[in-house]
């Protein structure tokens, strides 16, 4: 059977990313919506593409209201300033939000109507071109064709897609990356790792998607804890900065499976941000379905080094599985109950969770079948 391999228009990778890309937005248009939140600003990011900007001569506004995870409202917000500022493309400036709010407004300005009306649906009237400046090494929205807004009024987090939503151009420049502190570093670089393991071990994997995130899980191993350790350290940024890319390319050709299925819910009801809610279930999630699939895991673990040709398949996923659990305590990933979430509030929506969980679809693309009893306890087993 014939598959589909998408990756943004054009990507540009590596120190002086934005400087080799002031050109290309030039030709993106007149007047640019760029959206970000009040911490770039802060930090002296939005100022760097601003300052291409101008360059270029090439006008632009910043909507700046990202705050946390995206919500319909902040897309409308976006969407009237697009509008009413009459600017002709985006460019977005952080981590996975501002970039999947990105996504979301540039589908409205051209397929109208409100975000939940595509809730289930593909999106298909081609965006205005978007420009994708990811500020942590992690979500990989540089290069999907998802974007993940939550339904105020249905406390959900709705999955959207459509390969219209795949950005134009991806400007990966690790400067961006440097002021992302340790505890972000360490949440995005899990999602990154999430991404490329679910990727490589999902019923949707494809040879073009495990070149990819076999890639991303063998830098991601190597680079990440330097990366958390010492945010300054240039090498490892770059490397968990292209990583993030890597993962982000294979997930959007090959899905992600149970951990990203159980994790949306626990963000939308937990308001735990997405990245360390799949760090904290990575372990109960992945130890469930690793005899489903020993062929994919036994390869992640001879590809991190924790296994040779010698053992079989199952030991050697077995000690993926430890040197999974060893990265996320390396990176002091909280227990739900260290995180202080209330252990009653989260057992009475166990099933409303695993229900919800079940209706993304993402869980059943996990090698080994899973029932809503199965995500239940699993759920239960986190505490
Ligand atoms: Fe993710």
């Amino acid at each position: 059977m014939g598959r589909d391999f998408i990756v943004p228009g054009q990507m540009i990778t590596g120190s002086g990313a934005l400087t080799m890309a002031e050109e290309i937005l030039r030709g993106f248009g007149k007047k640019a919506l760029i959206i970000t939140d009040k911490v770039m600003i802060q930090l002296g990011n939005a100022a760097h593409v601003e300052e291409a900007l101008k360059n270029q001569g090439i006008e632009y506004v910043i909507y700046s209201e990202i705050v946390g995870e995206p919500t319909d409202k902040m897309i409308e917000n976006g969407l009237s300033m697009y509008l009413k500022e009459k600017c002709d493309f985006l460019i977005a400036l952080g981590g996975g939000s501002p970039i999947d709010s990105m996504k979301a407004i540039g589908a409205l300005a051209t397929n109208g109507g409100k975000i939940a009306d595509y809730m289930g649906k593909v999106i298909k009237v081609p965006t205005p071109p978007m420009a994708a400046i990811p500020t942590t090494a992690g979500t990989g929205s540089e290069a999907t064709q998802f974007t993940i807004i939550t339904d105020t009024k249905k406390d959900i987090k709705m999955l959207l897609k459509g390969q219209v939503l795949m950005p134009a151009l991806a400007i990966i420049d690790p400067q961006f990356t440097m002021t992302a502190p340790p505890k972000i570093t360490a949440a995005t670089g899990l999602d990154a790792l999430t991404h490329a393991i679910e990727a490589f071990t999902s019923r949707k994997a494809q040879p073009l998607s495990d070149t990819f995130a076999l890639s991303a899980v063998k830098r991601i191993f190597a680079y990440l804890p330097a990366a958390f350790r010492e945010g300054t350290d240039l090498t490892a940024r770059e490397q968990m900065s292209i990583a993030s890319l890597e993962a982000g390319i294979a997930f959007n050709n090959a899905s992600v499976t149970i951990v990203h299925g159980m994790s949306r819910p626990i963000g939308a009801l937990f308001h735990i941000a997405h990245g360390l809610s799949n760090a904290m279930l990575l372990k109960e999630c992945l130890g469930f379905v690793l005899d489903g699939a020993y062929d994919r895991f036994g390869e992640l673990g001879r590809a991190v080094g924790v296994a040779t040709d010698l053992d079989s398949d199952e030991a050697a996923s077995w000690n993926f599985l430890k040197a999974v659990e060893t990265i996320c305590r390396e990176l002091a990933t909280p227990s739900f109950e260290e995180y202080g979430i209330n252990k009653q509030e989260f057992m009475s929506v166990v099933e409303k969770m695993a229900l919800d969980a079940m209706d993304s679809g993402s869980p059943q693309n996990s090698r080994k079948e899973v029932s809503k009893e199965d995500l239940e306890q699993i759920y239960r087993n986190l505490w």
